[in-house]
């Protein structure tokens, strides 16, 4: 396994993945689970997070030091649409966290990754980035919206997602090596359509609805 890459392996994980993996799973349970391994997701990527100290003074006049995030210090970056399945539970965990957006498509002729937005919330440069897509299949667009974050001034960079594929896993690898991957599984490869197998099928058809 390559050193940047981290798999949750949480029996409760696997757990809930297993009912993720079944198509048929209405859709409020599918975003239900979405949200909670979210919420580890964000826990993993978040372990080094900087921290200041801070005095409380006690109900008997006593100071004791306590330790709290710097502010400013931590934006999600969802690549949209599917991106934004893992922005709630994210934001359960670390709701003074900034936000940013992309979108990053497939060129119809060419099949580049090309953006067509981009908005970011100040200090980029001055944050932890935490790029968010719950599938890492090729890696196309992952790599393409790193391009760009990076573009923006942003040096401390995580990808966070539900389930990737190895192939998507090297591609990203090679093209940003500083960038850690957290997934909660890699699968076992692509299928002819670039879908993930045995993935979750397409996790913004299934959570949207569409
Ligand atoms: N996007 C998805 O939603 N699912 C896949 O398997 C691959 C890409």
């Amino acid at each position: 396994m390559l050193r940047n890459v981290q798999i949750i392996d949480h029996p409760l994980v696997h757990h809930k993945l297993s009912f993720l993996r079944d198509r048929s799973l209405p859709i409020v349970e599918f975003r239900a689970i979405v949200r909670e391994l979210s919420v580890l997701l964000a826990y993993e990527a978040t372990k080094e997070l900087s921290l200041k100290e801070k005095r409380i003074t006690l109900p008997d006049g006593t100071i004791c030091v306590a330790k709290k995030l710097e502010d400013d210090t931590l934006c999600f970056m969802p690549i949209l649409r599917a991106g934004n399945a893992l922005l709630a539970g994210m934001l359960d965990f670390v709701p003074t966290a900034s936000v940013g957006h992309i979108v990053v498509q497939r060129h119809h002729s060419t099949l580049e990754a090309q953006e067509y937005y981009f908005k970011a919330p100040d200090k980029l440069e001055k944050k932890l980035c935490i790029v968010l897509d719950p599938m890492l299949a090729t890696g196309h667009s992952a790599i393409a919206a790193i391009h760009r974050i990076k573009k923006a001034g942003v040096k401390e960079l995580i990808f966070a997602c539900l389930v990737a594929a190895p192939e998507g896993v090297k591609a990203l690898s090679e093209a940003h090596p500083d960038v850690r991957i957290i997934t909660c599984s890699i699968d076992e490869g692509l299928d002819q359509k670039s879908y993930i197998v045995p993935g979750l099928g397409d996790a913004g058809d299934r959570f949207y609805g569409t």
